[in-house]
This record gives structure tokens, sequence and C-alpha cells, in this order.
């Protein structure tokens, strides 16, 4: 199963991402993570991995993806990706798909066709799993990057940005035939109450509350490595 991360901006899409990973991978399956955000960094510190090195470099950098990944027709295992642009850390693999790193050296959109054609020619096996921790915002939809997903998971924080963010995702969701649900995170339980009332309960998935331990270890720069609420409750969503 290959599961699209999305949502607004700081809403949490990287802390999910990783924990969902874990749990996923406790229960003896494989996870291969693609961190597709290219301004962030911050998914690999989370999981307690090393930053991969870029994956697009393995195409000649972004300079030369655009027709490259035209080119990449071939299905491909997990286990057939080159070891250069893989940490691995027992069940879970992490790649990124490309970054920005320098001044006017133009858009993202040839990291996001990579992804978009990646998605489309990976096979999983019966016990494999694709996280995709997405950029914020939607232009990922615009490059049909969930084309090759089966799950889209929008994560909402309590702002009314986020809401209105998760319900455009869904109906873009709707347009690619792909389910869409909801990750309420960082919630109290009055907030619950409010969030509750202004979106469609029966997309909710899970509900992740507000937790200090996942704050505090991402000022550290450290692995989330303890037990976060909701988190068993979206992995029984996908793998039964
Ligand atoms: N349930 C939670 N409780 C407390 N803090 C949280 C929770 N979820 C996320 N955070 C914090 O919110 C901030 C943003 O989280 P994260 O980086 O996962 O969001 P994101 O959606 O990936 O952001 P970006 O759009 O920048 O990639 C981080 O400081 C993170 O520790
Ligand atoms: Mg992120």
């Amino acid at each position: 199963m290959k599961i699209l991360i999305c949502g607004k901006g700081g809403s949490g899409k990287s802390t999910i991402s990783a924990l969902l990973a874990k749990e996923i991978a406790v229960r003896e399956n494989r996870v291969l993570v693609i961190d597709t955000d290219e301004s962030n960094f911050g998914v690999h510190m989370q999981l307690g991995m090393g930053k991969p090195d870029d994956f697009m470099n393995y195409f000649g950098g972004k300079k030369v993806l655009f027709e490259k990944t035209k080119r990449l027709r071939e299905k491909w295992k997990t286990d057939d990706l080159p070891d250069e642009y893989i940490i691995e850390k027992g069940n879970i693999k992490l790649m990124a798909m490309g970054k920005i790193y320098d001044f006017g050296e133009g858009c993202a959109c040839p990291i996001n066709a990579l992804t978009s054609k990646f998605l489309e020619v990976l096979e999983l096996s019966a016990n494999e799993f694709l996280i995709a921790d997405t950029d914020a915002g939607v232009e990922h939809f615009g490059r049909g990057v969930e084309e090759g997903c089966d799950l889209i998971f929008a994560i909402i924080d309590p702002s009314r940005e986020s809401i209105l963010l998760a319900e455009k995702i869904s109906k873009l969701g709707q347009q690619v035939n792909k389910p869409v649900y909801y990750v309420l995170n960082k919630v109290n339980k009055e907030i619950e109450k409010e969030l509750l009332g202004s979106i469609d309960t029966n997309r909710i998935a899970a509900i992740i509350p507000e937790d200090k331990n996942i704050f505090k270890s991402n000022l550290a720069g450290a692995e989330l490595d303890f037990y976060v609420k909701g988190i068993k409750e979206l992995a029984n969503l996908v793998t039964r």
C-alpha cells in the first residue's frame, strides 16, 4: 500500500509520517518512507536516521531530471533501489527525492515529476508499505503525484486554514479516485469538540493529541521513539 501524507505547512505531516512508519514497521512489515518535501529536512531526524542523498542525483541532478524521469519506465522493487540513496534502520528505509539548495536554482517541478513517476513504477510486495511525506499545500496534486498512491491522509491541525485545505484535498482526492481520510493532530479535549463540529467526521481516521514530548523531541532534533496516542489506530487502518 502506498500512503500519501499531506496537509497544511506545520500541521504535522512529517511527525505523523515518522510515527506511522515506525508503528507499521514494528508489525513486521517493511516500510519505505519517501521524503518528497523539497524544502524541509525534518523527517529523517524524527525517524532517528541519517539524511539520505537526494534521489534526483541518481539521475544526474535537477537540471536533467525532466528528460530522465520521462524515461523511467521500468518497474522497480524496493530491493532494486540504489543503496547509495537509501538509509536503512530495521524495517524502515528512507529516501529523499530532492531539495532546493541555491538561490535562483529554479522550481521544484522536476522533483515532483520524479516523485510522481516513482510512485507509479514502484512495485511493493504484500508486506511492504510506502509512506510519502509531502510538501505543504496541494502543488503535488497539480503535478499528479497522487495518481500512484492508494490512500491519502490529510493532516488537520486546529486552524481554519488546515480545515479548508483538508476539504480541498478531499475534493482533489475524489477527482483522482483516491480515498482521503483525516488525521486530527495537536488537539486537546476542548479543541477536539470544536474541530468535530467543523469537519466531515466520517473521514476521521485518527485523533492525535497535542503532545509535549513530540514538541520537545523536534526542538532537540531527536527521534520520536515513544508511544503517541492515536498512532496504533491509524496503523490498524492500513495493516488490518
Ligand atoms: N501532536 C503533536 N503535539 C505537539 N507538537 C506537535 C505534534 N505534531 C507535530 N508537532 C510539532 O509541530 C511542528 C511541525 O510538525 P511537522 O514538522 O511534523 O509538520 P509538517 O506538516 O511536516 O511541517 P512542514 O509543512 O514544515 O513540512 C513540530 O515542531 C512538531 O514537533
Ligand atoms: Mg514536513
